[in-house]
């Protein structure tokens, strides 16, 4: 955790939301804010910004701080496996190059990995960005020490783990270049607001790439089955039309979805710079939309393509 890269990184003080958390040689242990002198702990190979444990959290998020199941999430019986290929239509190395392929990202640029687990894509992350760094934040304890384990085996650099929670981003505004978060979007109590904080960390004109649960049933059953699995596991099974609603509440704008097959989707959504929306969108084949941008105020409605 010396890399150069690492201290490039903006942390911001959750205790104070003003300061920055500095990590000097001297307290390589620790990180202090410049700011309030709160201390954080730098153990176990990742960063503790001791997210708040008061907190409820739900039955998914206990299921993934239990170890059995954080030793084997990797495995073939679940994210690597046939079946879990099979429900989500989708392979765990098919989803894995089209989230590289959308990131497209070289240099130096800054990755978060938002819930990133046991790193299962911040290791691929950091290597595709030697230049660049990666921080992996989770809410669970077990997946971080994990994460934390291989990124010390591989002799990997610029990989920075948090403890934090994803409605509470500990980052500056416009922080990332790109924001990815896989297999989790559906298990924030608090959606709105992490997607808020996801767009307000990401830089203008950046992607975010996630993955989350579709809810595959037919209608009018889909409804109570979903609302049960909300209330019981803390999971929700997202409608597209509904996700990306709360994706342009929070600001998100371009937001395409890449697969959508039984209990999963594969979407990016941008954060677009400068542009006001022209809130109607022309449905382009395959479920894949444009929309209309104009430069803001000039009043001008050509359409207008951002990348
Ligand atoms: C299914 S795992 C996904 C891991 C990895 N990103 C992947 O693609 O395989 C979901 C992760 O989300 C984390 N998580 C759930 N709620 C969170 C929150 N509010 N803030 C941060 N992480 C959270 C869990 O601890 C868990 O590690
Ligand atoms: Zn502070």
């Amino acid at each position: 955790m010396s890399n150069q890269q690492l201290h490039q990184l903006k942390i911001r003080c959750p205790a104070c939301d003003t300061g920055r958390l500095r990590m000097t040689p001297e307290t390589a242990l620790s990180a202090q804010c410049d700011h309030c002198q709160a201390s954080f702990p730098l153990a176990q190979g990742f960063l503790d910004l001791r997210p708040d444990s008061s907190q409820h959290r739900t039955f998914s998020q206990k299921l993934m701080e239990w170890e059995p199941l954080v030793n084997r999430y990797e495995g073939r019986w679940w994210r690597s496996g046939i079946f879990a290929a099979w429900l989500f239509g989708i392979s765990f190395r098919e989803e894995q190059s089209l989230i590289f392929q959308l990131a497209d990202l070289q240099g130096d640029k800054r990755v978060l990995d938002l819930a990133c687990g046991p790193g299962t894509y911040t290791l691929p992350f950091a290597r595709q960005l030697p230049e660049g760094c990666v921080a992996g934040l989770d809410l669970s304890v077990p997946m971080l020490v994990k994460g934390a384990t291989k990124i010390r085996e591989a002799a990997i650099g610029n990989v920075l783990f948090l403890h934090g929670n994803a409605e509470h981003l500990p980052f500056p505004d416009d922080e990332f270049h790109h924001v990815n978060c896989c297999g989790a979007l559906h298990l924030f109590a608090d959606l709105p607001r992490a997607l808020k904080e996801i767009h307000r960390v990401l830089k203008p004109g950046g992607r975010m790439t996630a993955t989350a649960c579709r809810n595959w049933f037919p209608a009018g059953f889909a409804q109570t089955l979903a609302a049960s699995h909300h209330r019981h596991f803390g999971v929700r099974l997202f409608r597209a039309r509904n996700l990306e609603s709360h994706l342009r509440q929070a600001g998100f704008r371009k937001v395409r979805w890449h697969h959508k097959k039984r209990y999963w989707m594969v979407l990016s959504a941008r954060k677009v710079a400068g542009l006001a929306i022209d809130e109607k969108e022309i449905p382009e084949q395959g479920g894949w939309q444009a929309e209309k941008l104009s430069p803001l105020g000039s009043g001008n409605h050509n359409p207008r393509r951002v990348a």
